[in-house]
């Protein structure tokens, strides 16, 4: 169920859930390479497959970067780039990188699965960014301590996003989640804009909190090495974003 739950929310496919497995007491499959040599996947907050070219182009301009080129995103499949969703990337050109054959994805080929340049750029799809610096919404994270902030911050973050940062530190080790800043949407059940904190994998277990307004939260420790972290935006009002670190201790 934690594997469906990881697949689905990064649009895999559920036939791929076998094929990838445990080591070191930590899942591996696409999730942990979810950015490779800068290139980096995108969906809308609204879900898979609603991004004209247009606005994908904005999304990675947004974070600071541009839409991945053909030869970019080839790159971080050679190194296990691995993502059944296409999406647009340079030159209006819509595709998905394969690493692993399957028949649900891909048509059983490995590669660049090309579907071409295309000619109506209304079409929506997802998008392949390219940011050799930061991936400024969610990514994998393997430091020891690193600062984690909302996109675009300290400037005001833009609606309908969702981010997802997976922290994975060592094994036996711990992690201290610290907030620095804070200032979400406020409404009272955080529905519009929030932050859930999760001490797990995945945000299916390990619920740790949901937050938002403009009340500093107090620190989150980790019970494993591992930690998950979701932020949403609607699609009406922004605020500051926040910014926190985390930092890994040996238990
Ligand atoms: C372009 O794609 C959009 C979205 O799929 C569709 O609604 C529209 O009819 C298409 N336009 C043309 C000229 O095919």
């Amino acid at each position: 169920m934690r594997a469906l739950a990881i697949l689905w929310v990064f649009g895999f496919l559920l036939s791929e859930a076998d094929s990838w497995g445990f080591q070191n007491g930590v899942f591996h499959n696409s999730i942990w390479l979810e950015q490779a040599a800068g290139v980096y996947h995108r969906e809308s907050r609204k879900g898979r497959y609603q991004l004209t070219y247009k606005e994908a182009k904005a999304v990675c301009k947004f974070e600071g970067g541009k839409m991945a080129t053909h030869d970019q995103l080839e790159a971080a499949r050679q190194i296990g780039f691995h993502m059944c969703s296409a999406g647009w990337f340079d030159n209006g050109r819509v595709g998905y990188p394969i690493v692993k054959a399957g028949a649900n994805c891909g048509f059983g080929k490995i590669g660049i699965v090309d579907y071409g340049y295309r000619i109506n750029k209304s079409e929506r799809w997802d998008v392949f960014c390219f940011n050799p610096d930061t991936k400024q919404c969610g990514g994998v994270l393997t430091d020891q301590q690193r600062q984690i902030q909302s996109p675009g911050y300290p400037e005001e973050y833009e609606d309908e996003q969702i981010c997802y940062w997976h922290i994975r530190v060592r094994y036996g080790q711990r992690i201290r989640l610290h907030f620095l800043d804070f200032d979400l949407e406020d409404d009272t059940s955080c529905l519009a804009d929030y932050l859930e904190v999760y001490d797990s994998y995945d945000d299916v277990t390990g619920f740790a909190g949901r937050f938002c307004g403009d009340y500093l939260p107090d620190d989150i420790i980790s019970s494993g090495n591992v930690m998950t972290l979701k932020f949403l935006s609607d699609a009406s009002v922004s605020a500051g974003g926040f910014q926190m670190q985390y930092i890994a201790f040996n238990t």
